[in-house]
């Protein structure tokens, strides 16, 4: 079996963070989500991976991931040209693909456990393809599946008006060749994609046998700020391990699972996990509470942050209380200590402040 990753697209949802890069890179728990997908492909047992890139942001992805010899296995990269739609990924994959069965795994989608299981069903039962669904309070925004009382799937529709039910389809497929062909026999839809969730319903209407699972454990697409900030506190509070590289001075104190990259520096500080540092970073006369990842090279002087996720290279000063922020790389935040009180702000296009 054979796996691909969509890292193509535009992410538009995430801007302003995904103007100066891919959004499959913005890092959880200082990971990039890109490399869950991979970690978990590889552990599915699978070592031909095909990642697809765009033109525009592909060469950054090929940086971050390189030729996976971190993983310990091949890595290629397929350029899709435009962002036709995750059915239009496949086609442009079909050489790389040829009569393999697949996975395919959207690269912003992170989910709380292994892939194993599901591979194996697949392998067992052999049918054309194998979808995972989850119970969401807004399918609206997903492909949406309608369900037979004997568990069969009737029908697959993207981002309907009016939701058949509430289980969203998972950006995690297992697929035979025979989605090929599917997808030779589709339309581009309203969005004008070719879309994977009309493929499938293809295959239903070809009366192919399509397996559906209901997942039990957590989901997050994290292609907006909100699911952002949850999926860093759920990874903090379930994969965090303990490990200190910095130096800590006894002013200082440590509570709770807190990991402090090397070359980092905590002074006068008190830090309560889950919390992760990257390396390089300095945490002075400052409180880090509990679900924040601070990245590489970041300064935060005087300053209480919470429940956030601070990229690498940004610098926070004098700020009483930063809670829920998503702060990209680079940024500089300070309190303003003249007497008037105004905000003086330059923010990209697209940004968000609350005051
Ligand atoms: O996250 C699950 C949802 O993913 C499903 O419920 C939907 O049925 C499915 O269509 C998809 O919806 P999105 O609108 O969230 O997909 P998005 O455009 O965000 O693309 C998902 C990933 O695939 C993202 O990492 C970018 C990449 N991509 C996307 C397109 C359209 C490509 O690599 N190429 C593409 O042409």
């Amino acid at each position: 079996m054979k796996a691909i990753i969509l890292s193509g697209g535009k992410g538009t949802r995430l801007r302003p963070l995904t103007y100066s890069g891919a959004k499959q890179l913005v890092p959880v728990a200082n990971k990039p989500i890109l490399f869950y997908c991979i970690d978990n492909i590889v552990r599915a047992g699978i070592k031909d991976i095909g990642i697809i890139i765009s033109p525009e942001t592909g060469q950054e992805i090929r940086d971050a991931v390189g030729d996976g010899s971190r993983w310990g296995i091949g890595i290629k990269y397929i350029i899709q040209d435009m962002p036709g739609g995750l059915a239009h990924a496949i086609r442009t994959a079909r050489d790389f693909l040829a009569d393999s069965s697949f996975v395919m795994y959207l690269g912003d989608n992170l989910i709380g456990a292994g892939i194993e299981k599901f591979v194996d069903e697949f392998n067992r039962n052999k049918p054309e393809a194998l979808i995972l669904l989850k119970e969401v309070e807004n399918p609206k925004q997903f492909g949406v599946a309608e369900i037979s009382k004997e568990g069969r799937v009737i029908r697959l529709i993207e981002k309907p008006d009016v939701p058949p039910s509430n289980l969203a389809l998972v950006g995690i497929y297992i697929f035979s060749r025979a989605i090929h062909d599917a997808i030779e026999r589709i339309k581009p839809s309203k969005r004008g994609e070719l879309e994977i969730t009309d493929a499938i319903q293809e295959l239903i209407v070809m009366d192919r046998n399509v397996e559906s699972f209901v997942l039990d454990m957590w989901w997050l697409d994290t292609g907006k700020k909100d699911d952002m900030l949850t999926a860093n506190a759920i990874v903090l509070d379930e994969w965090l391990k303990e490990n200190i590289e910095a130096s800590v001075d006894e002013r200082s104190n440590i509570l709770g699972r807190v990991s402090i990259g090397s070359g980092s520096i905590i002074k006068a500080s008190k830090i309560r996990g889950p919390v992760v540092i990257g390396e390089n970073s300095v945490i002075e006369n400052s409180f880090i509470g509990p679900y924040t990842s601070i990245g590489n090279n970041v300064k935060v002087t005087g300053s209480s942050v919470e429940h956030s996720v601070i990229m690498d290279e940004s610098e926070l000063k004098d700020l009483e209380r930063l809670e829920e922020s998503l702060i990209g790389r680079r940024v500089k935040i300070t309190k303003n200590h003249t007497t008037h009180k105004a905000l003086r702000l330059m923010l990209g296009d697209d940004s968000m402040v609350e005051v």
